[in-house]
Parts: C-alpha cells; sequence; structure tokens
C-alpha cells in the first residue's frame, strides 16, 4: 500500500467517524520553546488546554513532524526518520479510553477491501501505562488480547508529552511483530527491531510543568476534560505494508537513495555502512526539504542550526560514498517528485529550496577545503613533534570553526595514523553546551507567565478597533501588577491592562506596537507596548502617570496618531520594497522576517549572494515609483484559498486561520496577507532610502531603509556633508568627485616620490656610516641606526658599507626605524667571518633584544623586530658580540 494511500485510508476511517479533517500545521510554530513540530497534536494544545474553545469536538489529520533527538541512529536501525508523518485522531473532551482502542484496532486489523490496514491481529502487542488496568481491559474486552500481549511499562515509555510544559498523559502504545527472524521473542519490552510501534494513543488528562527527559518534570493538574491524541506512524505502517525492511525503502524514500546511487556509482545493499550513508542521505534531504520549505534557513544555532546539520551530513555521507561532484541539487529534485503530490507547495517553491540547500552545499564545500588543510597541518604538527594523538582542542577548532563533524576528524586521523583526544574534544563541547544552555534559559525566562491570562483568552478575545480609529472607549477587564491580578493601581504602578476592546495596535508581522494612553477623569496610564497573547488578547503595558485604574472602569483608549502615522509608512514601505525586490530579483526573493518602525525599514528574505549595485539602484527607484504612483492601499478579508489565487504572498511558518487579511498595493503590484494597519495612499509612505544590504545568514540577505521624513532627514544629512565637502576643497559640488580622484592620485606621487628621496639620502650615507666605523679588536664595525629606511634599502645600503670598507675585517650592522617596526640587516665580508664572525648567528643573537627573530647566511642575514626602543641596545650587543669573537688567541 502506498504511502499516500495509507494516509487517504486513514482520514476516511476518522472522517467516517465523526472527525474533522484539520490540515497539519507548518513545521515551524510561532513557539520559541518548541524548535520543530514534533506531533500531531502540537496545534490543538490551547484546546487540550482549556486555553480555547474546540469548533469541533473530534478532529483528525496528517502532520509533518521533525524530530532530530535520534540523529545518530538514523540509517542504522529500521525506524528512525528524521521527518516523518504522523497520522492522528483527537477527541477534546468527546471519547476517551475505550473508543480510541475500539478505533484504532479496528482500522488497524479491518480488511483491506474494507478500508482497512489488513494487519495479522495475532501479531499486534500493546504496551500500557503500569497502572492502567481500566486500558487492559479495554484491550481484552474490545481486541480480545490475550494477557501476554499486553505489557506494562512506566513513565520513560508508556507517558507522553511534548517535551515542555503543556498537556500529557498515560499511553497506549501498538506493536506489530515482524517475526523471529528479526530478533528475540517477548514482546517489546524485550526488542524494539523486532516489534515496531506504529501507533501510540495518549489518554491526555494532565498538565505538566518543566522538567527534563520523559519522567523527570512535575505534574501541575488535571485538564479541564479528558481528551484523546493518538499518533499513528505513516512511515512505519508504510513500510510494513509494503514488505521493505526499514522506514528508508518505502515508496517516498527509496526513490533517493536510487538518485544518490546515480551520483555516487555505489550501489545500495551492498555493504552496510554504505547502506547506512545511503539512508542518511535519503532521510536527511527529505527533512531539509521540508524545513526549507517551511521557511527555514541555515545558519548557526536554533532551528537554522538543525538544518545546517542535515544538509552538511549528506556532503559528507555523499563525498564517503565516493560523490566527486556537487549533489545536492539533484537530490533535492528527487525528494520534490516524491514529496509534491501530498505538499504542492514544494512543486511552486522548488527554484528557492534547491537554491538554498546548493548554496549550502557550495560553502560547505569551501569549508571542508580549508577545514582540511587545517587538519593537516595539525596533523603534521603532532607527526613532527614525535606524537600520536590530536588535541582535543584541535578537534573543538575544527568542529567549531569549520563545523567539521568530530567522526571526519576522526576518520581522516586514523587515515593519518592519529588518534584524537576524544575526552578533551567532548569536555570543551560539553562546556560550549552548557554556556548555550544557560543563554537559552535566560531567554525563556524573559518570557511572560501565561497562565495568569489563560481564562481571559478564551472568554474575553479582545476587539481590535485600530483598523478604523485611533480612539475608543472601553472597559477595564483586568489589571495586573507584576503579574497578578490586582483589583486596582495607583499613580506610579507599572501595569499590564486587560480591556473588552482597544485601538491599539498589538506588535506582530514585524510591525512594532502602537503608543498611546487609557485615560478617565482623574486618570491617565501612558502605554508603551502592547502585546498579545494566544494571538487573540491584547495585554497592555505600561505606567499609571495619576489616579487610579480599577476592574471595570470605563476609559478613553488614544493612539499616538504620529507614532502610528511613522509605522505604517514603515509597514507600507515594507511591502513595497518587498514587491520591488520581487520585480528585480525574481520570485526566490521571499521574506524570511521583517521590522517596520516609525521612519524606518528592515526586510530580510531569500537570495543567494550580495545584491549588485545596479540591483540595489533598481530596487529603490522601483519602490520609489510605486510610492509615487500614488496607489490606493486596499484591504479586505476573503478565505485562503482565493487570496492564494489572487497571487497574495502568504509568509512561511504562519498558520493562517479560514479568513485571511489580504493588503493590496496597486493591484498586482503588491498583494501580501498581511494584519498589519498601513497608509492609504502609496504616497503617504513618502521617499524611501535603502541604507544598504547585508548578509544576515547563509541564503538570507537583508535590505535596510529609511522612509517618511526620517529618509527626507538622512538625504538632507548626506547632502550637508557634500556641501561641506565642496567648500573644503573649494569647487561645486559636482565636481567633488572628480577633484578627489585628483587628490588622491597627487597624494600617491608625492608619497613616492618622497619615498625615493628618502632611500636617496640614505644611500648616500654610506660615506658618513663608514666614517663611524669602530676598531673592536681587528674588526672594524659599522653597528648604527638608520631611521626611515625600508627593509630592503637597508640591504643594498649594508652591502654598499662592507664594499667600502675594503678588504680589512669588517662588520655591517644597521637597524631601521619606521612606524613602529625594526628592521635589520648584518653583512659580513671575508676577513670578518675568517676572524670568527658569522651573520646569520649575530642576528640570531640580537633579534631578541628589539623584540623579533631573524636569521640567514654567515656572509648576510636579516630581520625584523617590533620594539623599536631596543636598537640602542641591540647595537651595543653587536659591538660586544664582535668583541668576543674578534678578540685575538
Ligand atoms: N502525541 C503522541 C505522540 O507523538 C501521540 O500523537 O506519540
Amino acid at each position: 500500500m502506498q504511502t499516500h494511500e495509507i494516509c487517504r485510508r486513514f482520514l476516511a476511517y476518522f472522517e467516517q467517524r465523526g472527525h474533522t479533517p484539520v490540515p497539519g500545521a507548518s513545521l515551524v510554530m510561532d513557539d520559541p520553546n518548541l524548535l520543530f513540530i514534533n506531533a500531531g497534536m502540537v496545534q490543538f494544545v490551547p484546546y487540550f488546554l482549556g486555553q480555547r474553545t474546540p469548533p469541533y469536538s473530534r478532529a483528525t489529520s496528517i502532520q509533518k513532524c521533525v524530530r532530530t533527538g535520534d540523529i545518530e541512529n538514523v540509517g542504522i536501525t529500521t525506524r528512525h526518520n528524521t521527518f516523518f508523518q504522523m497520522a492522528g485522531n483527537f477527541s477534546f473532551g468527546d471519547y476517551f479510553k475505550r473508543e480510541a482502542i475500539d478505533f484504532a484496532w479496528h482500522l488497524l486489523t479491518g480488511s483491506v477491501d474494507d478500508g482497512g490496514f489488513g494487519f495479522d491481529p495475532e501479531r499486534i502487542w500493546v504496551t500500557v501505562y503500569l497502572d492502567d488496568d481500566e486500558a487492559i481491559g479495554y484491550w481484552k474486552e474490545v481486541a480480545g488480547l490475550p494477557d501476554e500481549r499486553i505489557q506494562r511499562r512506566d513513565m520513560e515509555d508508556n507517558y507522553w508529552s511534548m517535551g515542555i510544559p503543556g498537556p500529557c498523559g498515560p499511553s497506549s502504545e501498538i506493536y506489530f511483530d515482524r517475526g523471529p527472524e528479526y530478533g528475540r521473542e517477548g514482546g517489546p519490552i524485550a526488542d524494539e527491531d523486532r516489534y515496531i510501534e506504529i501507533w501510540n494513543l495518549v489518554f491526555m488528562q494532565n498538565e505538566r510543568g518543566e522538567g527534563t527527559g520523559k519522567a523527570d518534570f512535575p505534574i501541575i493538574g488535571p485538564l479541564p476534560h479528558k481528551n484523546i491524541d493518538t499518533g499513528l506512524g505513516v512511515e512505519r505502517v508504510a513500510f510494513l505494508l509494503q514488505g521493505v525492511d526499514n522506514v528508508y525503502e518505502t515508496d517516498l524514500v527509496r526513490p533517493v537513495i536510487e538518485t544518490a546511487e546515480q551520483l555516487t556509482g555505489r550501489r545500495y545493499g551492498v555493504n552496510h555502512e554504505d547502506d547506512v550513508r545511503f539512508r542518511v542521505i535519503a532521510d536527511h534531504a527529505r527533512t531539509a526539504v521540508m524545513l526549507i520549505a517551511d521557511g527555514v534557513t541555515p545558519g548557526n544555532d536554533g532551528r537554522g542550526y538543525v538544518l545546517r546539520r542535515l544538509l552538511r551530513r549528506i556532503v559528507r555521507s555523499a563525498r564517503l560514498l565516493g560523490a566527486q561532484q556537487p549533489t545536492m541539487g539533484a537530490l533535492v529534485e528527487t525528494v520534490i517528485g516524491t514529496m509534491a503530490p501530498s505538499y504542492p507547495e514544494l512543486e511552486t517553491d522548488r527554484a528557492r529550496i534547491i537554491d538554498v540547500a546548493v548554496a549550502e552545499e557550495t560553502a560547505f564545500s569551501v569549508t571542508l577545503a580549508s577545514g582540511s588543510k587545517l587538519f593537516e597541518s595539525a596533523a603534521a604538527d603532532v607527526l613532527a613533534a614525535g606524537k600520536k594523538t590530536l588535541g582535543g582542542d584541535r578537534a573543538f577548532e575544527l568542529h567549531d570553526t569549520y563545523g567539521f563533524p568530530i567522526d571526519l576528524t576522526l576518520e581522516m586521523a586514523d587515515e593519518a595514523g592519529l588518534t584524537v583526544d576524544e575526552a578533551g574534544f567532548r569536555t570543551l563541547m560539553a562546556e560550549q553546551r552548557a554556556r548555550a544552555k544557560a543563554d537559552a534559559q535566560a531567554r525563556k525566562h524573559a518570557h511572560t507567565d501565561l497562565s495568569a491570562y489563560k481564562e481571559m483568552v478564551d472568554e474575553h478575545p479582545t476587539l481590535f478597533t485600530g483598523f478604523e480609529e485611533l480612539e475608543t472607549e472601553a472597559t477595564v477587564l483586568a489589571v495586573l501588577s507584576n503579574g497578578v491580578r490586582v483589583p486596582v493601581a495607583n499613580a506610579g504602578d507599572a501595569v499590564e491592562v486587560i480591556l473588552d476592546r482597544s485601538p491599539l495596535y498589538a506588535e506582530s508581522g514585524g510591525q512594532v506596537a502602537d503608543i498611546g494612553t487609557i485615560t478617565a477623569s482623574g486618570t491617565s496610564v501612558t502605554v508603551s507596548d502592547v502585546q498579545k497573547i494566544a494571538k487573540v488578547l491584547w495585554v497592555h503595558r505600561g505606567t499609571v502617570d495619576s489616579g487610579t485604574l480599577a476592574e471595570g472602569d470605563t476609559v478613553l483608549v488614544r493612539v499616538d496618531p504620529q507614532w502610528r502615522n511613522g509605522a505604517e509608512q514603515g509597514h507600507s514601505g515594507t511591502h513595497l520594497v518587498h514587491a520591488a525586490l520581487r520585480q528585480i530579483l525574481g520570485p526566490g526573493a521571499v521574506q524570511a522576517g521583517s521590522l517596520n518602525r516609525p521612519g524606518y525599514l528592515r526586510f530580510d528574505f531569500s537570495y543567494h549572494g550580495p545584491l549588485s549595485d545596479s540591483q540595489k539602484t533598481d530596487i529603490e527607484a522601483v519602490t520609489n515609483e510605486a510610492m509615487v504612483a500614488d496607489f490606493p492601499v486596499n484591504t479586505f478579508e476573503t478565505d485562503l484559498d482565493s487570496a492564494k489565487a489572487m497571487g497574495a504572498m502568504a509568509l512561511f511558518g504562519e498558520n493562517y486561520g479560514d479568513r485571511v487579511r489580504v493588503v493590496e498595493i496597486g493591484g498586482p503590484f503588491s498583494m501580501e496577507l498581511c494584519g498589519g494597519t498601513h497608509v492609504g495612499h502609496s504616497s503617504q509612505v513618502g521617499p524611501v532610502t535603502l541604507l544598504g544590504e547585508s548578509s544576515v545568514a547563509s541564503g538570507v540577505r537583508r535590505v535596510e531603509a529609511y522612509v517618511g521624513l526620517d529618509s527626507y532627514k538622512h538625504l538632507a544629512k548626506e547632502r550637508a556633508l557634500l556641501a561641506g565637502l565642496a567648500s573644503s576643497l573649494k569647487v561645486p559640488t559636482d565636481q567633488v568627485p572628480g577633484r578627489v580622484e585628483q587628490l588622491v592620485e597627487r597624494l600617491k606621487v608625492a608619497e613616492r616620490a618622497l619615498e625615493e628621496s628618502r632611500a636617496r639620502a640614505a644611500l648616500e650615507s654610506a660615506g658618513t656610516l663608514v666614517t663611524g666605523a669602530r676598531e673592536v679588536g681587528p674588526i672594524s664595525v659599522v653597528a648604527q641606526e638608520v631611521p626611515g629606511v625600508a627593509a630592503g634599502d637597508l640591504r643594498t645600503l649594508a652591502l654598499d658599507v662592507r664594499t667600502r670598507l675594503g678588504s680589512r675585517p669588517a662588520v655591517v650592522a644597521l637597524f631601521g626605524n619606521a612606524d613602529g617596526k625594526a628592521p635589520f640587516v648584518v653583512a659580513v665580508n671575508d676577513g670578518g667571518r675568517d676572524a670568527g664572525v658569522q651573520a646569520g648567528a649575530l642576528v640570531k643573537e640580537v633579534a631578541p633584544v628589539v623584540g623579533g627573530r631573524g636569521g640567514g647566511k654567515p656572509d648576510l642575514a636579516q630581520g625584523a623586530g617590533s620594539d623599536p626602543s631596543g636598537i640602542a641596545a641591540a647595537i651595543d650587543a653587536v659591538i660586544d658580540a664582535v668583541g668576543r669573537v674578534g678578540v685575538p688567541g
């Protein structure tokens, strides 16, 4: 049975049983604590917690999931995918254990002709949480399972949570026995490779708090209702029903292995080591494509790092399989081909997905090359020192600076006949992880404790009036001080205020929050920030300036109109820039993030390299032309499909509801799904000045711009700057560039002439230097400082002086002194050498005195130091040294 058919049957089965089919959510949710969606229930969390009332009491979905905790097992076991699809049925306070078990059993064992999966009931085993006798009872009653195929397991195995605070509960897992040829007898507790887990039924009934691992966290209390959350591993069912050996050989993954075979020239199924590499490539390529499609780009932390790691493991595995050429493009194409029937956005976004993946491959190939050089030099140092172990610090440097996986370092070390201090490496890694964890912890605690708002989210979502008006009369529903609800707040208190309605815009979609005031007779509160909780509740943060504020008060809420106007200029300006970018760079320039505040906008987008000057000029021109065109800005609501059909751009990672808001500027010029506030006509944005363009992560660029009056102020400042320059240069402004170029040229010529004349003067000083020769025993010594002479000229001068000293034994030591450096040259003639002076040895002796190093031959040697203050002492040292060797006898 094809994977697609498994999903179809699952949804149809539950739809027939009263479940509403709900589309799966994006892999990236707006929750900083959750890296990626890791289960079908994630999008339903507010329903389980009772924060929101579900629009249905039964739901079913196919959810894309990413879990990378077991990445090391990929390709080694039969069943670990980093990307997989979870089919689930959910009950929100409706049915519970008995029905969940009944539904699962009959779908699994129902005949294929009747819409089931046709699993042999005799080969099904289940596990239950320790004391869950109730579940055991149903398994016997509904499925007729004998005692020996029901096993009890503890919290580690049979208690489910998302790994972070939220809903949780005991579970019952369903396993399929692949038969004695795949492992030991004894059920799931004995061998999870023979008994494959296919479905997890969670009896969701509690809420958990902070903690670690699968069992170490407190249970805060019961949920308002008893719920059901189940997850069937689509890939696992597929591999069992398709009669293949593992999740990497199913209809959706095997084609990627085949592409890898063609690219590398090796065959799958010949040896275990290569097979693991093929499976890693196939698994990771699929995950990478799905992540990029949901807007993740490779980076150095968080989600971006996971993606980077996956892509790098692909490049490395392909290399180990013998690939000489890039492989990423072809692998990604194959994944898109297999997955697009279920995820059509892969097809429409094909070019961008390929670009992002290939850019990382290209970058990592360079990394591999430079890292390999570093490795070779480190290995050479170790061998030269007569040792056999590469230090942990070097392995860590390779990892940290070059992104070298440790196994790559281990392998290369092995090839070079070395071992690696892995313990040292792991200590350094652990230290780094501890630092990262402390950071993450600090970030987490910066989040507000949301429990105080829970009931209001459901009962009193805020009515936003700010699209229509800037002043609204409202009722105070709650006042919080220090996160605790208080009946009344007094002057001087920092407060959070919940109102039944508000014209103040809450920060979202890149647009900053409005600022404004809440007033009543005798009372005034300044609002400095507004944030949304659970997308529906506005929390107004501010300070009571005078009077008191109490629950139930009627108040007047006002937006600061100038601030709002500035934010709108920024936001509409962002839409114009986005449209211009796509016009100039093509549809691959997709939004990756933005910030709009009064006078300024920042816009991140996917693009593979820096923009050229002409692209930047064009983008700015198209933006300003659209501004001057005075397009009306229209907003309207429609359903998601119609909006997409009109060509409206939607943001990755957003989960839109059924009704969406479209903001259109100039018809087809710009159309985006957007919940922000905007100016009425494009000309109200005012001039847009691009400030620059930079890289924020691999494949992601950033443009920044001023809008409105700030744009004018910026230009005025630049004009004043230019006027200042023109007046100093005494030319009209349009002649400034020519004048500057001329001056630079003249400066260069003058510097060259000065250099030459200095050198000439120095060379001419040879005669004077000779007259300054001192007799040290039988040897004539010229040891002097000659400031301002460059190293090359110093050598010419020293040789000249040596020649002038004739055939008597002579030593010349000249020290330059320029720019904080002390270059020096020592020249010794035949007589000097016969008397025992070696230039090379002398240089080595005096170099440390000027803080440097040097060396050379017996007749001529040179060096350089970084401490010219030591020159006098160095000259003494030369005389001294010559005195020692030059003393007859
Ligand atoms: N949430 C449970 C799991 O992920 C069942 O869907 O296993």
